[in-house]
């Protein structure tokens, strides 16, 4: 696999003058692709029916005669106005019932008919003109699906197709009646037309309703884009289809979306994230502000990697300040080339940069690019630069993926969606959980797959964590009873039916044979009231109450004598959520059980990061100090980089050349 780099490019933004010396410059600066026309259909399109492709077919020409690839984008992230004029129900509806307008992007209804054959429509134009354009490598789906929350829509046309949806699922009323739990608060229905949308009620709606309407909007997503993918590969053959995902987005099950792409990608803004997404508090986003958070990229890069069999690049790359975070600072020097290459380390074929030049005007003019707005290289140019070159001398002695990891992560959106339906305690969100437990592996030096909890398969792992599921599947279970790695189960895992109800055989309510525990009370904390476990550590947030049959082993208890981590074997459940000293005790634990000595299972400062790639291991500095690879055993000349990793340093070793510590 050649790695390659990439660019997002607005010809449209541009004097046509200026097209020819910008893709002499990307050319020269060793930029493979060239990710273009996704927001432009104002002007593929001015007016229905009236298709100017001309401009697009040379930008294409132009870019493609400097020796670039193009990815195209199909522009259906934002629709002209004279299309939202013609079906202006086709706006999205927010949850306070107030319809969103026209004026940014992402105005649309998943959910609604009429837009989505507008979407085939100009989908299949723009496949017929440029299909077989020698040009044209890959194309993207429309743009980051639901940025700016635009997964749940609540309209009346997502009303109509929620009845219907549900309809298909449950066949009679009363089968849904039965499920949802409806006699609680006279909420039985006679018809299917009588489905609410579970927004503005007095206070909150059914779980079980809710639920639905998540699955129902995720599965609109997914409808969405497998209609533009199926255009695309019947008039574009032996294209990737790819879409680009976002940070810690969860409203919509992207291991579906990813099944109907070549390709996943993500948008990577790591300084973005850290400021707006972190779980974080002030010191740890001021002590990481020009570098990120160390696991966010990586936790995202390993996930994506997972929705579609393996091929993923970042789309979009920060390369400077942004402009949309609460505090928008400049990487530190280094960092755009250090995110770069830990992409390529987890697997990336592509990394593409966000974008080539700052544009001066309307609403991301602060934010910047590889290229100043006068043109001059901003201070991310001379990183990818570097970049370009590194590969150049890398790729071939790289391994072409990045390989199995040693250890997987049960991932699983529809748990994401219960937990914030009904999360008992406000501090529990399936995303930090997971994204603890994901740290603290990465603290002791290990690397991570992820799997999906549907079709799971857990061959080959060593260690397999399965954090806050909320309800099994059979295969699932199927899988756990055939694993002979070390397994860790929960919190909070199989505490539900699909249905959204306790189950009969009370959680984790698996059979016996597999784990002998049931949960029989759980409760959630306040942030400042852990609970001491015996083995070192607390639990936070949330506990659970344990009973363990014969045969089960109590390997720890709480401080009040509660069983709070047991065993069967090398089969683990944890009653609660551990914080940092906690975690990392029952993952070195696991570890040892696990045989995963023989790689570095050794404790790393909050900033340093390794990931292995095939026969190399990558090691990153995040943080502000530099640190001495040889203290975790490294010795011998890095492929790359030093033994001695400054702030902001990489580097590349053979796994063969690193000792157990
Ligand atoms: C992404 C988006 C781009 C641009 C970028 C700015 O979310 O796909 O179009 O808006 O953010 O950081």
């Amino acid at each position: 696999m050649n790695r390659c780099l990439g660019v997002c490019y607005y010809p449209e933004h541009w004097p046509e003058s200026q097209w020819a010396e910008d893709a002499a410059r990307m050319a020269e600066l060793g930029l493979t692709y060239v990710r273009i026309g996704e927001f432009a259909w104002s002007r593929l399109e001015p007016q229905r029916g009236l298709y100017d492709f001309d401009w697009l077919k040379r930008a294409i020409d132009t870019l493609h005669g400097a020796g670039l690839k193009v990815v195209l984008g199909t522009p259906t992230a934002t629709p002209p106005k004279w299309l939202v004029d013609e079906m202006p129900d086709m706006l999205p509806v927010g949850a306070d019932g107030m319809r969103r307008g026209f004026g940014s992007r992402r105005h649309y209804d998943f959910s609604h008919d009429g837009y989505l054959e507008e979407c085939k429509r100009i989908t299949l134009a723009l496949a017929k003109a440029f299909g077989a354009h020698p040009g044209v490598l890959a194309w993207q789906t429309d743009n980051e699906y639901d940025c700016h929350n635009t997964t749940l829509s609540y309209s009346p046309v997502a009303r109509e197709g929620f009845q219907a949806w549900l309809q298909r699922k449950y066949q009679s009323p009363e089968a849904l009646n039965r499920a949802w739990g409806n006699v609680f608060w006279s909420m039985e229905i006679a018809d299917f037309s009588q489905i609410e949308l579970p927004n503005l009620t007095v206070t909150e709606a059914n779980p079980a309703h809710v639920m639905d309407f998540r699955r129902y909007a995720s599965d609109m997503v997914v409808r969405f884009n497998k209609a533009q993918a199926d255009i695309i590969r019947t008039y574009s053959p032996g294209r990737d289809v790819i879409h680009n995902f976002m940070g810690r987005t969860l409203t919509f099950d992207h291991f579906a979306v990813g099944a109907d792409l070549d390709i996943s990608s993500w948008d990577s803004y790591p300084l973005g994230f850290l400021e707006d997404r972190s779980d974080r508090g002030d010191a740890w986003k001021r002590n990481f502000a020009r570098a990120g958070d160390p696991d966010f990229q990586a936790f995202h890069h390993d996930l994506y990697r997972a929705t579609s069999k393996g091929r993923w690049w970042v789309m979009e790359q920060q390369p400077g300040p942004v402009n949309w975070a609460p505090h928008n600072p400049a990487p530190r020097d280094g960092m755009v080339r250090l995110w770069s290459w830990e992409a390529f380390a987890h697997g990336a074929e592509t990394v593409s940069y966000f974008r080539w030049r700052q544009a001066p005007f309307a609403q991301e003019q602060m934010h910047a690019g590889l290229l100043r707005p006068d043109s001059v290289e901003a201070e991310g140019f001379a990183e990818a630069a570097l970049v370009a070159a590194e590969i150049k001398t890398l790729n071939a002695e790289l391994s072409a993926d990045a390989g199995k990891a040693d250890v997987a992560i049960v991932f699983d959106y529809a748990s994401a969606w219960a937990w914030e339906i009904q999360p008992q305690g406000c501090e529990f969100d399936y995303f930090r959980l997971v994204f603890d437990i994901y740290r603290s592996m990465r603290k002791l030096g290990l690397s991570v797959d992820f799997v999906p909890a549907s079709a799971a398969d857990l061959e080959g792992y060593k260690l397999v964590s399965i954090p806050g599921l909320f309800a099994w599947n059979k295969e699932l279970v199927e899988a756990i009873r055939c694993h002979d790695g070390a397994l860790l189960i929960g919190p909070r895992s199989g505490s539900k039916t699909a249905d959204f109800a306790i189950p009969e055989n009370l959680p984790p309510s698996l059979p016996k044979d597999i784990i002998d525990v049931s949960v029989s009370r759980v409760e959630s904390l306040r942030a400042d009231m852990p609970v001491p476990v015996n083995e070192g550590g607390c639990f936070q947030f949330w506990r659970e109450y344990l009973e363990t049959g014969p045969g089960t082993e109590v390997i720890a208890t709480t401080e009040d004598g509660v069983a709070a981590w047991v065993a069967n074997g090398t089969r683990h459940y944890l009653g609660g959520w551990p914080d940092e000293d906690l975690m990392a005790h029952i993952l070195t634990r696991l570890a040892g059980l696990a045989g995963l000595s023989g790689i570095a299972v050794t404790t790393l400062p909050d900033g340093v990061r390794l990931r292995r790639h095939g026969a190399h291991v990558f090691a990153f500095n995040y943080g502000n100090d530099s640190f001495d690879l040889a203290s975790i055993g490294w010795n011998g000349t890095p492929l790359m980089g030093e033994l001695t990793l400054a702030p902001s340093g990489l580097a590349v070793m053979p796994a063969s050349g690193i000792k157990a510590t």
